[in-house]
C-alpha cells in the first residue's frame, strides 16, 4: 500500500525514481509525486492520477539532481488531490518526506506544531511528521557532525510517532544524503555500483542492482553517495546483511501480454513446477520442506491447525483446511487475520499456527502472526516474497517461489498456495496414517498438476467467448461444494475486484437459504460440478436455478454429462486427484473474470480502490 522510492547516486534521480514508481504502481495508484534536491532546494512535482500523469508533470520541471524521492499513493488520510499527494515538504522548506503507513497520533502532533507556527498544506498525517522533523531540526540546527544530525532529527521525531511507517526523508541542508526508517511498512535498500536505491519492494530496484538489505522494524538507515549505515530507534548500531535477489528485471516485465494478470494466469504451470521443485522425498511418497523448522516428532504431537490470512490467501487457507482434515485427519480451523488479531482465540498447546501471505507484508496477517507468537505458539508462514517481514518473523515456513506477482488480483500466487497447502496435508498425513502407496499416488498427482493446469488454460478462447456473452450482467453467483466452495468464494472475489460486478460465492446447496431470492434471468450462476458422489446433488441445485430462469455456466470435469439444456455454457476441465482439483478449477474462474473485466474496459491490473499489498489496517 503506497509505493516509495529514493535514489542517491550519480545519475539523474528523476528518471530512476519514475521508472521505480511505475513498477510499484500496483501498491497504490491514486496520485504520485517526486522531489529532487537540487540547487539548494527541494523541488517537488506531484499530481493526482497515475504515474504517467506525474511523468508528464515532471518533464516540465528541470530535474537534474542526483538525489530524490518519489511516491505512488493509496489514500488513507485526506482525499485524492494534488496537495495530498506525497512528497510533503515542511512549511519551512527544510525537509521533504514520503511515507507508507498511518500516523495514528497525528492530530495531537499537528495541534502542537500549529502552536509552534508550522503550517499545513494538506490533510495528510504524513505532513505532520515532516514538520515534526523540521521542528526538531530548528531547535538545534546543523553543527559539525552534519550527517548524523539529520538522523537524530528523524529519530527524535519517530520516537513520538504511534502508528506504522516506511519513510524516506531528504533535507535541504544535507545534499546527497537520505534518511529512511521503517515500522511495519516494508523498505529494501538496493546497494548498487556507486548508488543506493531504497524502495518498498525489490521490483523498483532490481533493474539497477540485485544486492539488497532488508530493513527491519525500528531501523533507520542513513545514506550518502559513498556509504550507508544502519542504527535502531534506540541508537544501537546494526551490522547490515547484504542479500541477493534471485530473480531479475525480466521477471517483473509484462512481455507480450496485455496485462500482468493475463501473464500471471498463463505462468501458472511453471509457477507450480517452481513451488514443487526439490520438495518430494526420494521414495516419491511424501513432501519435504527445508525451512519448516519443526521436527517430525513435534508434528506428530500436533492435534489442531489454525490458519490465518486475508483476501485470496484466506481462500487458500480454506482449501488447505479441507485437505488437511480429509487426508491427515487433523482438525483445522481458518480465521481472517484481521479478526484473529483482536479476538482472544483459545489456542491449545498442540496447535500449529500458520499464516499464508503472498507479499509477506499484509499488516493484519503480520499482526496475527505476532499475536500467535506472543501467546507462545510456533507460528509458520507460507509466503512468496523472500525476505518479507512475515518470512523473517515466522518461526519457520515455506516459500512459494513463483517470482514477483504484479497484478493486484492474485492468480499464480493463489494456485501456488494451494500447492503448498496440498503438500503440507500430504506431509502431515504421511507422518500419521496415510499409506505409502496412497502417498505415491498423491505425489504423482501433484507432479501432474502443471500439465493439467496447462490443459485447462487451453479453454481460454472458449471462456473469452462466454465472457463476451456475460460481461453486461450486474450480479453473479459462484457456487461450489467441498474443496471447491472456497473456489466459489475466490471466483466471486476475482470478478468483483476487477470488473466491479457484484458477485457472491456460496456452498451450492446453501444457495436455497437466501441467494436463490436473487435468481432471475438477470443473475447468472457459475457452478463447479466435478465428477464424484456430489455431482448429482450439484445438478439438482442447477435445476433449481434453471427453474427460476437463472442462466447457468457449468464448470465440469471431463467425462461428466449434464442433462441437455441445463447449462447455458459449459467449461470442461481435466478430471484429477482431489488435492489437485482446486488448482485446476481456479483456471476457468480466473480467465472468466479477466476476460469479463477486459470486455468491460476495466483497468485489470489496477482495479479502483484496491492495492496489492495492504500495509495499513
Ligand atoms: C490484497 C490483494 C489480494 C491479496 C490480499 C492478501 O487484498 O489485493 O490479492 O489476496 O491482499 O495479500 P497477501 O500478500 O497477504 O497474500
Amino acid at each position: 500500500m503506497c509505493g516509495i522510492v529514493g535514489y542517491v547516486g550519480k545519475q539523474r534521480a528523476v528518471s530512476i525514481i519514475i521508472e521505480g514508481l511505475k513498477r510499484l504502481e500496483y501498491r497504490g495508484y491514486d496520485s504520485a509525486g517526486v522531489c529532487v534536491l537540487q540547487g539548494g532546494q527541494l523541488d517537488v512535482a506531484k499530481k493526482a492520477g497515475r504515474v504517467e500523469v506525474l511523468a508528464k508533470e515532471a518533464a516540465r520541471h528541470r530535474f537534474n539532481g542526483t538525489t530524490g524521492i518519489g511516491h505512488t499513493r493509496w489514500a488513507t488520510h485526506g482525499g485524492v488531490t494534488d496537495a495530498n499527494a506525497h512528497p510533503h515538504v515542511s512549511s519551512d522548506g527544510k525537509f521533504a518526506l514520503i511515507h507508507n503507513g498511518v500516523i495514528e497520533n497525528y492530530s495531537q502532533m499537528k495541534q502542537f506544531l500549529v502552536g509552534k507556527g508550522y503550517t499545513f498544506a494538506s490533510e495528510t498525517d504524513t505532513e505532520v511528521l515532516c514538520n515534526l522533523i523540521a521542528y526538531h531540526y530548528a531547535k538545534e540546527p546543523v553543527g559539525q557532525n552534519g550527517g548524523s544530525r539529520f538522523v537524530e532529527c528523524v529519530r527524535k521525531s519517530l520516537q513520538h510517532v504511534e502508528g506504522t511507517y516506511g519513510i524516506v526523508v531528504l533535507g535541504v541542508d544535507f545534499p546527497g544524503e537520505m534518511v529512511a526508517a521503517r515500522k511495519a511498512s516494508p523498505l529494501i535498500l538496493g546497494v548498487g555500483d556507486g548508488e543506493y536505491i531504497i524502495a518498498s519492494d525489490a521490483s523498483a530496484l532490481v533493474s539497477r542492482t540485485q544486492n539488497v538489505v532488508y530493513l527491519k522494524d525500528g531501523e533507520i538507515v542513513h545514506i550518502t553517495p559513498a556509504a550507508f549505515s544502519i542504527t535502531t530507534l534506540d541508537q544501537e548500531d546494526v551490522s547490515p546483511v547484504v542479500d541477493r535477489i534471485t530473480w531479475s528485471v525480466a521477471d517483473a516485465d509484462m512481455g507480450d501480454y496485455a496485462h500482468f494478470m493475463e501473464k500471471e494466469i498463463f505462468e501458472q504451470p511453471q509457477a507450480l513446477e517452481n513451488t514443487m521443485r526439490g520438495r518430494f522425498s526420494e521414495d516419491g511418497s511424501t513432501a519435504n520442506f527445508g525451512g519448516l523448522n519443526i521436527t517430525a516428532a513435534e508434528l506428530r504431537q500436533i492435534d489442531r491447525f489454525l490458519f490465518c490470512a486475508c483476501g485470496t490467501a484466506w481462500h487458500a487457507c480454506l482449501v488447505t483446511e479441507h485437505l488437511i482434515e480429509r487426508f491427515a485427519r487433523i482438525p483445522c480451523e481458518v480465521d481472517y487475520a484481521s479478526e484473529f488479531r483482536y479476538r482472544n482465540t483459545p489456542l491449545h498447546s498442540n496447535t500449529l499456527f500458520f499464516v499464508i501471505s503472498q507479499s509477506g507484508e499484509t499488516i493484519d496477517t503480520l499482526a496475527a502472526l505476532r499475536e500467535a507468537k506472543r501467546k507462545g505458539y510456533k507460528a509458520l508462514a507460507i509466503n512468496n516474497v523472500v525476505g518479507s517481514t512475515i518470512a523473517r518473523e515466522a518461526d519457520g515456513g515455506i516459500y512459494q517461489h513463483v517470482g514477483p506477482e504484479i497484478g493486484v488480483a492474485s492468480t499464480k500466487a493463489f494456485t501456488s498456495q494451494l500447492m503448498v497447502g496440498a503438500m503440507v496435508a500430504l506431509y502431515v498425513a504421511r507422518l500419521r496414517d496415510m499409506s505409502f502407496s496412497d502417498g505415491v499416488q498423491y505425489v504423482k498427482a501433484l507432479k501432474g498438476a502443471p500439465a493439467l493446469v496447462r490443459k485447462a488454460l487451453e479453454q481460454a478462447p472458449h471462456i473469452r467467448a462466454i465472457a463476451k456473452r456475460f460481461a453486461g450482467y450486474h450480479d453473479m453467483l459462484f457456487l461450489g461444494r467441498l474443496s471447491l466452495f472456497p473456489l466459489a468464494l475466490e471466483g466471486a472475489l476475482k470478478l468483483k475486484e476487477i470488473s466491479y460486478i457484484h458477485a457472491e460465492g456460496y456452498p451450492a446447496a446453501e444457495m436455497k437459504h437466501g441467494p436463490i431470492a436473487l435468481i432471475s434471468e438477470k443473475c447468472p450462476s457459475v457452478f463447479f460440478a466435478p465428477a464424484g458422489e456430489i455431482f448429482p446433488k450439484i445438478v439438482s441445485s442447477m435445476q433449481e436455478i434453471k427453474a427460476r430462469k437463472g442462466p447457468v455456466i457449468a464448470i465440469i470435469t471431463e467425462g461428466c454429462e449434464l442433462p441437455p439444456g441445463l447449462a447455458d455454457e459449459v467449461i470442461t476441465i481435466p478430471d484429477c486427484h482431489e488435492a489437485v482439483l482446486p488448482m485446476v478449477a481456479a483456471i476457468p474462474i480466473q480467465l472468466l473474470s479477466y476476460y469479463i473485466a477486459v470486455e468491460r474496459g476495466c483497468d485489470v491490473d489496477k482495479p479502483r480502490n484496491l492495492a496489492k499489498s495492504v500495509t495499513v489496517e
